[in-house]
């Protein structure tokens, strides 16, 4: 009986941001929000389930698989999480945990979405009976859904949508504490993504605070009557494959993020002035013919979302924009898996 676990769990993309929450505390949301699983941007997490320990350990599998002491906020989370996945489980048993990001650990991707969704998978396959808590009347392995539900106790809303491949939508029924749940699986529209690199530190406001601050702004109300018919497109778009329906409206649904953070009491500015180069950039493509669409999260870089056979293009054109550092060519992917790697076995660096 296995008591340790690696998973690969990836980032994911939202076409239909999560932008503000009702129930901070829970991670809640105002509005359903709906995103694209990616596949090369993931984080890799091991979890070994210890009955000896007093506390949780936390380590980042650095270079050469060396185990490094991660920043106290870091590890503070991740035991918040771990310990919130215990009440809800109603188990004791404490972890070591090590992990690591396959992208750029300082490039200002969020890496709250794959990293707690990695953690919540990693540690749900760390109890193999599975007899008590969510576990009870289960006769495998957990449900997608109650995954979803053990991400989410990270305090990452996104982390949610990321133990789900395909195209995946998180709704936002109040009072509840609704799972995502599969739109599309991957297989049903190969769309990509090429990440343009504008930032390369932490952001200065996190997506918590954010999401605090997001009802302030007074254009938050007026983005909660739009979301529902936005949401509408989106979800046809994706049945039907259809990215001229989706593209404009993943790009607007962004650039309105932007704007109510920039309008938040007190303001908060992701953007660069590469921000703007890009956005500009991929205008041009399209004036050029070329299906490519941007998006970003709560920081500076541009997510653009093209067919596979643009790709090669679109990759080409935002590499030669001034201010970026570099691309990750990204495509949708199937979610979470199970890896043979065990980041545990590195010695402590430090
Ligand atoms: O996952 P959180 O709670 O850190 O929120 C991040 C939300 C965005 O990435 C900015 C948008 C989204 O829906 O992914």
């Amino acid at each position: 009986m296995s008591r340790r676990v690696t998973v690969s769990a990836p980032a994911n993309i939202a076409f239909v941001k999560y932008w503000g929450a009702r129930d901070l505390e829970r991670a809640l949301p105002h509005h359903p929000s709906i995103s694209m699983t990616l596949e090369v941007c993931r984080s890799v997490t091991t979890v070994e389930l210890r009955e000896d320990l007093a506390r949780d350990e936390v380590w980042l599998a650095g270079a050469e698989g060396r185990l490094e002491a991660p920043g106290e906020a870091f590890a503070a989370r991740v035991r918040r999480h771990l310990e919130a996945i215990r009440a809800w489980t109603g188990r004791k048993e404490r972890f070591r945990v090590a992990t690591r990001n396959t992208f750029p650990a300082a490039a200002g991707l969020a890496s709250s979405a794959s990293g707690f969704a990695a953690l919540a998978c990693a540690v749900s396959l760390c109890h193999p009976e599975r007899t008590r808590g969510i576990w009870a009347g289960a006769s495998d392995a957990p449900t997608a859904g109650e995954l979803s539900v053990l991400a989410r106790l990270s305090g990452s809303g996104s982390a949610a949508r990321s133990v789900l491949g395909g195209y995946v939508e998180w709704p936002a029924e109040p009072g509840d504490e609704a799972p995502a749940a599969g739109l599309a699986p991957a297989a049903h529209w190969d769309l990509r993504c090429v990440i343009a690199l504008l930032e390369t530190g932490e952001k200065a406001v996190s997506s918590l605070e954010g999401h605090r601050r997001a009802p302030t702004s007074p254009h938050f109300a007026r983005r909660l009557e739009l979301v529902p018919g936005r949401l509408a497109t989106v979800r046809q778009a994706i049945r039907d494959r259809d990215l001229s329906s989706l593209g404009p409206v993943l790009e607007r649904d962004a650039i309105e993020l932007h704007a109510i953070a920039m309008t938040s009491e007190p303001p908060i500015f992701y953007w660069r002035p590469g921000t703007l180069e890009v956005l500009a950039a991929v205008r041009d493509l399209r004036r050029g013919g070329i299906e490519a669409y941007s998006t970003m999260d709560a920081g500076a870089n541009v997510h653009v979302i093209c067919p596979p056979e643009d790709e090669p293009r679109v990759a080409t054109a935002l590499a030669a924009v001034p201010g970026v550092g570099g691309l990750i060519r990204d495509r949708v992917g199937d979610g979470p898996r199970e890896e043979e790697a065990n980041l545990l076995a590195g010695g402590a660096g430090r």
